[in-house]
């Protein structure tokens, strides 16, 4: 369990409201992100949950300038270290109605070079992103030791007392290899998937971010390892008051690791509340959703075989109505008014008990 200092200052480090993403896919527009907001202070962690496609990575992408489809982010505030990175996005973006009446949005490519300039005030010290692929960004004509050095170079700070070439052996040895050395003379090429996640895991450490974001960060590692990166994750989090973003499929793994919890699904948050009062939600006060996730959880750890994921939390295409209607397990057992709710409007997160928020038009508050 990662602790955090009774004296722990409130300053946010990580502020998103009302994030919109959108792709356009030849079969209509993907709602990625549909008005997500969170806040995340310094020295905080929050876990970011659920099943593949409901939008966790894209959410920080979006921030981020990273995403890759078109027209991608399109709404919202996004706040890092005092910096309003999405600020004047709006003039850049067009909305209209198509022959068919369905809303149309385009991006002018001019976005880009404002977004990136804003990016580079603070990404690395401010913050920084663990990739679920490692070889994303790691340059692959670059030894392991010419990433670190580029790190010291940017930022002198981080160097600290020691030489950057020890500080780097020191991080990769912490992580697990018995010779750093060896790594650090290495071209990404020639580790494992494995070891490049680790690899990547001790680069951005060595950025010494206000904020880290973890997506996945232990897919691909075995089980020593997992445990070895999660302990210097946490490590850095406790030490350094580093903020701490840890994005999982998997409850288990959050639950354990943070103070605070988001459940996601297609594009939305449906669940928010810090973990040890989300563990002691009863099940029938519990978002459909995240029920489904703990009950995937408990039997996993009984190594019972089940499928929560049997459907898709893939980004809504559909415009009205909760996401989650059409697998909801509590919908069929209400009064028909509320069932007709369901099909009408997608609920909003609402208080159902103290400090815990759900997106579901059947839980009473
Ligand atoms: N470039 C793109 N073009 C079209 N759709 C995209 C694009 N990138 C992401 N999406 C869609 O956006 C949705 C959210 O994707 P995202 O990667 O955020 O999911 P995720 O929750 O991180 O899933 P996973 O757990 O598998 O990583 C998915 O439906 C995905 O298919
Ligand atoms: S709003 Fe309706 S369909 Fe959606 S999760 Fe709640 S009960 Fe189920
Ligand atoms: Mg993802």
């Amino acid at each position: 369990m990662v602790a955090t200092p009774m004296t722990e200052s409130p300053r946010p480090v990580l502020e998103i409201e009302q994030l919109v993403s959108w792709f356009d896919t030849p079969w209509g527009v993907v709602r990625a992100v549909d008005g997500v907001s969170l806040v995340v202070a310094r020295g905080r962690s929050l876990g970011v949950v659920g099943e593949s496609g409901s939008g966790k990575t894209q959410t920080f992408y979006s921030v981020l300038g990273l995403t890759r489809g078109l027209p991608g982010v399109i709404a919202g505030r996004a706040q890092v270290a005092g910096v309003d990175l999405l600020q004047g996005l709006e003039q850049y973006v067009t909305r209209a109605p198509d022959a068919n009446g369905v809303e149309t949005v385009s991006k002018s490519p001019q976005w880009q070079p404002v977004h990136e300039a804003r990016l580079k005030t603070v990404v690395g010290r401010e913050i920084a992103i663990l990739f679920q692929d490692p070889r994303r960004s790691l340059i692959p004509y670059w030894t392991i030791a010419k990433h670190f050095e580029e790190v010291s170079r940017r930022d002198p700070t981080v160097a600290g007392h020691a030489p950057w070439r020890e500080q780097a052996a020191e991080r990769l040895s912490g992580l697990g290899f018995p010779q750093p050395r060896r790594v650090l003379e290495s071209f990404p090429e020639r580790l494992s998937g494995g070891e490049a996640q680790r690899a990547m895991l001790a680069i951005t450490m060595a950025m010494g971010p206000s904020v880290l974001i973890a997506d996945e960060p232990t897919t691909g590692l075995d089980t020593i390892n997992q445990a070895i990166a999660l302990r210097s994750i946490a490590q850095q989090h406790r030490e350094q008051r580093m903020a701490l973003v840890l994005i999982s499929h998997d409850l288990g793994v959050v639950d354990a690791m943070v103070e605070d919890v988001i459940v996601m699904y297609a594009g939305r948050i449906v669940a928010r509340a810090p973990a040890p009062v989300l563990r002691e939600i009863a099940d029938d006060r519990l978002h459909p959703y995240a029920l489904a996730l703990r009950v995937s959880r408990d039997r996993r750890a009984r190594n019972a075989t089940i499928n929560v994921n049997d459907g898709s939390a893939l980004a809504t295409r559909a415009t009205t109505g909760c996401a989650f209607r059409h697998r909801c397990q509590l919908r069929p057992l209400l009064p028909a008014a509320v069932q007709a709710e369901c099909e009408r409007a997608a609920p909003p997160l609402r208080a159902v008990e103290p400090g815990y928020e759900a997106a579901c038009w059947g839980l009473d508050s």
